[in-house]
């Protein structure tokens, strides 16, 4: 039986070095469960000048990534960089040398993950990459196997910390979104350029990953609808808690007539609902199985102990099946080509703020509108009389409705001469 498994490390930052140090302190523990002791035998980091938080022999780490891939005493190679190349190509090559691998990388994996495991799987290797999606939230292996009896009906999902951050700040403080931005920099949340967090790309990508598990399809995330929190005011917070509701950034994929919709954007969710009370940086996915009904995964989607919390359980779970010489586990299973919809297919209720002109019959014409269009109003307020300027805002929550319909008849609202500008416009979701 072997009795040592080898690990390779490519990167040892936030994660790497959470991980490498989880894999020292506990390693006695690991060895009693995996039956071999898990030894790091290289770690490629881009500086080596650098200061670690981690005291690795020096003698492990190097600049030179395909060094540690090769070395034949690696059986399982740890990509803990990021981003989609050179990630990718090195992931490759691990396959081709033989190695298992495990990645904590979203972007590779929501766009490349299926080829990727199909050239590791074709090789008896195996990818595992639970600390893709969530940090240390389990969410992939019960994607990937332990919900595998059911059929996945929605994936209802807060999983980017930044943003929730944020949103929770801006609803709590009722401050901007440019402070409540500059309050997750300082705190080391939000990176200094944020983009990726707050237009929604992160969360896409996450999603694209647990869509294409939960439906056994392949959801890209070019096939995601996706929309950030940038542009959200002040105002679309003290509406939303007047009418009983938060905002959250959610990521959606569910199933609907002839195939699935996903999508990205903050949306109104009322506030007795439980992901209405996911707060901070925390993360929350909600699964609804035929099987299993409404099952909800909280925690910590980032920082170095609760991702490495996932990237190790990985590492013992190949670790084990080396040690028991298993094959890989083909738990991926694009069973079917379930089509990704987009928006038109959407229908849900919508809160739109706009501006108008504060005299009597322009209520009527706002209406007449959305009514052309079969959208029927559920509740109105009228807020902000700006007496200087003569104009009122109107708050407009309505009951479901086609997308394509709400936009067509927004085209119309935003182009009357009584109405100034239409100030936000969000789904109500729940
Ligand atoms: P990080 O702190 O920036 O660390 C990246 C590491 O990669 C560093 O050690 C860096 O070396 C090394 N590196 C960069 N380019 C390299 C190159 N060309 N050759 C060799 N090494 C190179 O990043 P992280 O936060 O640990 O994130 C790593 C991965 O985990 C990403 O895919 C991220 O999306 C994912 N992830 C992170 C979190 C989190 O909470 N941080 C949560 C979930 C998933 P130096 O140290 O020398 O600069
Ligand atoms: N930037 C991500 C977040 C963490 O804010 O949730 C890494 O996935």
């Amino acid at each position: 039986m072997k009795r040592e498994i080898g690990v390779g490390l490519i990167g040892l930052g936030t994660v790497g070095g959470g991980v490498a140090r989880a894999l020292m302190e506990r390693r006695d523990y690991f060895a009693r469960q995996v039956g071999a002791d898990l030894v790091v035998r290289g770690a490629a980091v881009r500086d080596l000048s650098k200061p670690r938080t981690v005291e690795l022999p020096p003698a492990l780490l190097t600049t030179d990534v395909d060094s540690v891939i090769n070395n034949p005493r690696v059986d399982i190679v740890v990509e803990v960089v990021g981003g989609e190349e050179p990630a990718g190509s090195w992931i490759r090559n691990a396959i081709d040398a033989g190695k298992h691998v495990v990645t904590a990388n979203k972007e590779l994996m929501a766009k490349s993950g299926p080829e990727l495991l199909e050239l590791a799987h074709a090789k008896g290797l195996d990818i595992m990459f639970e600390a893709s999606v969530g940090g240390g939230i389990p969410l992939i292996a019960p994607l990937r196997r332990d919900l595998l009896a059911n059929r996945i009906d929605s994936i209802r999902a807060i999983i980017n910390g930044t943003t929730n951050y944020i949103l929770t700040r801006m609803a709590s403080e009722g401050t901007t979104y440019a402070a409540a931005l500059q309050a997750a920099q300082e705190l080391g949340y939000a990176e200094p350029d944020p983009t990726n967090d707050v237009e929604g790309f992160d969360a896409a990508y996450k999603l694209a990953i647990m869509a294409s598990l939960g439906f056994r399809t392949r959801v890209r995330p070019g096939d995601i609808t996706v929309e950030g929190i940038s542009k959200l005011d002040v105002a679309d917070f003290r509406n939303a808690a007047e009418l009983g509701y938060v905002i959250k950034l959610l990521a959606i994929a569910e199933r609907v007539r002839g195939g699935i919709t996903a999508r990205v954007a903050p949306v109104y969710i009322p506030q007795a609902e439980p992901m209405a009370k996911v707060d901070g940086v925390y993360n929350a996915v909600q699964v609804e199985g035929d099987l299993t009904g409404t099952v909800l995964f909280q925690g910590r989607g980032a920082g170095a102990e609760p991702t490495s919390s996932a990237v190790v359980a990985d590492l013992l779970d190949l670790a084990h099946a080396i040690v028991l010489g298993a094959r890989e586990r083909k738990y991926w299973g694009p069973d079917s080509d379930v089509p990704v919809l987009g928006p038109e297919a959407l229908e849900t209720r919508y809160c739109v703020r706009v501006r108008v002109s504060d005299r009597p019959g322009v209520l009527a014409q706002i209406a007449t509108a959305l009514g052309a269009h079969n959208v029927s109003i559920a509740a109105v307020i009228q807020k902000e009389a700006d007496a200087e300027r003569g104009t009122a805002e109107l708050v407009i929550m309505t009951h479901r409705a086609r997308e394509t319909e709400i936009n067509a008849a927004l085209k119309e609202i935003n182009a009357m001469p009584v109405v100034s500008n239409i100030g936000s416009f969000l789904r109500v979701e729940g």
